[in-house]
């Protein structure tokens, strides 16, 4: 059987990891001549310790993103030994700090200085997981942008962004920090943000990107930060790799090794990662450094004796750079000595380091970066201001919204605003807030006020605080609800209950914030529950009773403003959810592109895949999120062939049939019916984000690559089958029409 249907099947085998939109894998780089003569005499001179202090970052001590770690000093600094510092900012300081190693070290080659860029420097956009529910590739881009330019002019040469690790599991804390559970899309989202924060490469008013953490740092079993991963390689490829592929592509000049071992190698000692994968394979060009200490923590994986076995598996795996532990410095030179280390693989990585530097234009002014006036005058412009409320009404997810309760008319006379986070700032700037300020912040409360001005009446109680079980302040809230029009009530998370090192068990809201929800909605008055939060959330209870429900993330310094656009109707919402919601945490993994099964899963039905005691279907599913106006979908039309080589047109009429102008992201999803290998019940293979007038009908056409149609198997190659496959057009990845077509 399996034989005769493979006879009918043509397979092309795509040479692994080559890209599958026909790119060819040439090195990203073009080394000129003047500059490679100026690294070999520059490398002619350095003895080895000077050439190992290249590979060598430290962490300067007001901002500690890790635990102990090597101290900075000024020896250090002076030395030469030193080719990095990470988490110091700003002019001033990081032009001391060049200064005294210029002027001291013998050889005067300057450090490159890096920061946790993540979501803004200054100015404080959405965190990038409520970024990524606006499927706005541009907008993505432009708030990179933004960031490159505000941490250029602070001094900083290199952000460690974008986390483009795929997430499945929302109990894993730094789902906040990255695109989202699909690979299509947070692929799509990775070369946006490569591109964004080297908008203009090499020069000042720009930064180095980051790919991180390679690699499939997002599978951690339980969802436990920093556990293993164990995947198939197929899984590797298909999922948790292309995101990286895509920061190559689009020209990344660094990665970060992850936390977790994978399949049994800690990624940190991963020579099948770094070596064979990133610089065989995709021919990266650009240096590797390793995540905070992780070099040190191969002791703890059990797999080096002691801190030099470490140093020298970590080094000869293809981590260029080590972070923060000290261990390159201390051991490198003797392993070389002892020939644990080739001596033309530390020429290696020190010139690909060299480059950069060179490329950055800091042999020529090592003080280039720090500009003082563009400084002042760059960060927290008027217009970044507005471009991060244009992001973050844009990144607000409408979950429900019966009655059309919203949007609330600007005539409402009196505003009941309850929740610990109906007025407060430092929460709203989520996780990784760089330089961000609570000063900066506009709160749901000013935000209203904002809108509203001395129109209506906004009455606050907090009702209860995050996490403590105290409901003193119930009685309060409800009184101010009953006496109010409508009742405007925020939960959610703190800031730092997602993020690194911030996995969570529940996905409830936590403490009483659910039962104080619950009693508002006993008042019988209209509510509005807001939530604020860095993943999502399990909250069935208050689905079934809430009448409306707004997603709004962590959405940074234009919280307040952005929400009232939304809340009061100036913003029609358009943003939909890049992680499925589930009912319950006993769903996880809930992802929407699972694998089929032998015994499909059917509610009605024993001895199929389900829970007895739980829906499969998620409670708000990946791509969901809803308008104040209703598109209508007309039958797709596409043939019911198409060539091998070719592409497949997909068309679909979208009619805004509301009384709101409004944007549609209209999603395609494909399936794969009979393969040599189980699919995924479907997976998203193109979307588009369009504005539609009220009362207008848009055209929206996708044009299918078969190559974009394959799978990988698990040795890792690439192979795209003919046969039968579904085509799904839709709202989200639930709400779809299909029609099965064949590739020939
Ligand atoms: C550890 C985190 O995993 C990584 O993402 C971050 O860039 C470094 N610390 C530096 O703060």
């Amino acid at each position: 059987m399996y034989l005769s249907k493979k006879n009918i099947l043509l397979i092309f085998i795509f040479i692994a990891f080559v890209s599958v939109n026909g790119q060819n894998n040439l090195p990203n780089r073009n080394v000129n001549q003047k500059e490679e003569k100026f690294i070999e005499d520059l490398l002619s001179k350095m003895t080895l310790a000077e050439k190992i202090g290249q590979l060598s970052q430290y962490v300067g001590r007001e901002l500690l993103t890790g635990p102990e770690s090597q101290t900075l000093t000024d020896s250090l600094i002076e030395s030469g030994l030193i080719g990095s510092i990470l988490n110091i900012a700003g002019t001033k300081q990081l032009r001391e700090i060049q200064r005294k190693n210029i002027e001291k070290s013998r050889l005067k080659i300057p450090i490159l200085f890096g920061f946790d860029v993540i979501h803004g420097y200054k100015t404080i956009t959405p965190v990038p997981l409520a970024e990524s529910c606006s499927w706005d590739l541009e907008l993505i881009e432009k708030s990179a942008k933004m960031a490159s330019i505000e941490a250029s002019a602070a001094g900083i040469h290199w952000s460690f962004a974008p986390m483009v690790d795929v997430a499945r599991d929302p109990r894993w804390g730094r789902v906040v920090e990255g695109a989202g559970e699909d690979t299509y899309l947070g692929s799509k989202i990775a070369e946006a943000r490569v591109k964004g924060f080297q908008w203009n490469l090499w020069q000042p008013n720009s930064v180095l990107a980051c790919a991180k953490h390679f690699a499939a740092y997002g599978a951690p079993q339980a969802g436990r930060d920093y556990a293993p991963v164990d995947i198939s390689m197929s899984t590797l490829a298909e999922v948790y790799l292309p995101p990286f592929k895509a920061c190559v592509d689009a020209n990344v000049q660094t990665f970060m090794t992850a936390f977790n071992s994978l399949n049994g190698v800690p990624a940190t000692a991963s020579s099948f990662l770094f070596r064979e994968i990133l610089q065989d394979k995709w021919k990266f060009g650009g240096f590797t450094v390793s995540d905070w200490n992780a070099v040190k923590e191969l002791i703890a994986h059990g797999v080096a004796e002691d801190d030099k076995s470490a140093a020298i598996i970590a080094f000869n795996a293809g981590v260029d750079m080590n972070m923060t532990d000290g261990l390159y410095n201390k051991y490198l030179e003797q392993a070389v000595k002892e020939k644990q280390i080739d001596t033309k693989m530390i020429d290696e990585s020190v010139k690909r380091i060299l480059q950069i530097k060179y490329r950055l234009g800091l042999f020529e002014n090592p003080f280039r970066f720090f500009d003082e006036k563009r400084e002042k005058k760059e960060i927290k412009k008027p217009e970044f201001i507005e471009t991060a409320r244009d992001i973050a009404k844009k990144s607000i997810v409408l979950l429900k919204n019966e009655n059309k309760t919203l949007p609330i008319s600007k005539k409402v006379k009196k505003i009941a605003l309850i929740g610990p986070l109906a007025n407060n700032k430092s929460e709203l700037l989520g996780s990784w807030k760089a330089r961000g300020e609570e000063e900066d912040v506009v709160s749901l409360y000013e935000g209203i006020k904002n809108k509203l001005g001395n129109k209506a009446e906004i009455n606050y109680a907090q009702g209860c605080d995050f996490l403590s079980t105290n409901e003193d302040g119930f009685a309060q809230a409800i009184k101010l609800a009953s006496e109010n029009d409508i009742v405007i009530v925020a939960v959610g998370e703190k800031a730092l209950m997602s993020g690194e090192s911030r996995s969570r068990a529940s996905l409830s809201l936590p403490g009483v914030q659910e039962k104080l929800v619950q009693e508002l909605i006993a008042t019988g008055k209209p509510v509005v529950v807001v939530l604020m939060n860095g993943r999502p959330l399990a909250i069935p209870k208050i689905d079934e009773k809430a009448s409306v429900i707004l997603e709004t993330w962590f959405l940074g310094i234009q919280s307040g403003n952005a929400i009232a656009d939304v809340l009061f109707g100036d913003y029609n919402p358009s943003a939909k959810l890049t992680m499925s919601f589930p009912r319950s945490e006993g769903q996880i993994p809930n992802y929407y592109n699972y694998k089929r099964s032998g015994r499909p899963g059917d509610m009605e039905k024993t001895s199929t895949t389900r829970h007895i005691d739980l829906p499969n279907a998620n409670l708000y599913p990946f791509g969901y999120g809803l308008s104040y106006t209703e598109f209508a979908y007309s039958p797709m039309i596409c043939p019911d062939y198409f060539d091998a080589n070719g592409k497949l047109k997909v068309e679909v009429s979208v009619t805004n049939t509301g009384t709101y102008d409004g944007e549609e992201i209209v999603q395609l999803y494909v399936s794969d019916n009979v393969a040599s290998m189980v699919r995924p019940v479907k997976e998203l293979k193109g979307f588009k984000k369009v504005f539609i007038p009220k009362g207008e009908t848009v055209k929206i056409t996708f044009d299918v690559d078969s190559k974009e149609l394959g799978f990988w198997d698990n040795q890792m190659n690439y192979i795209v089958e003919k046969g039968s496959f579904t085509i799904m057009i839709g709202k989200n990845s639930e709400d779809v029409q299909q029609k099965i077509v064949k590739l020939m």
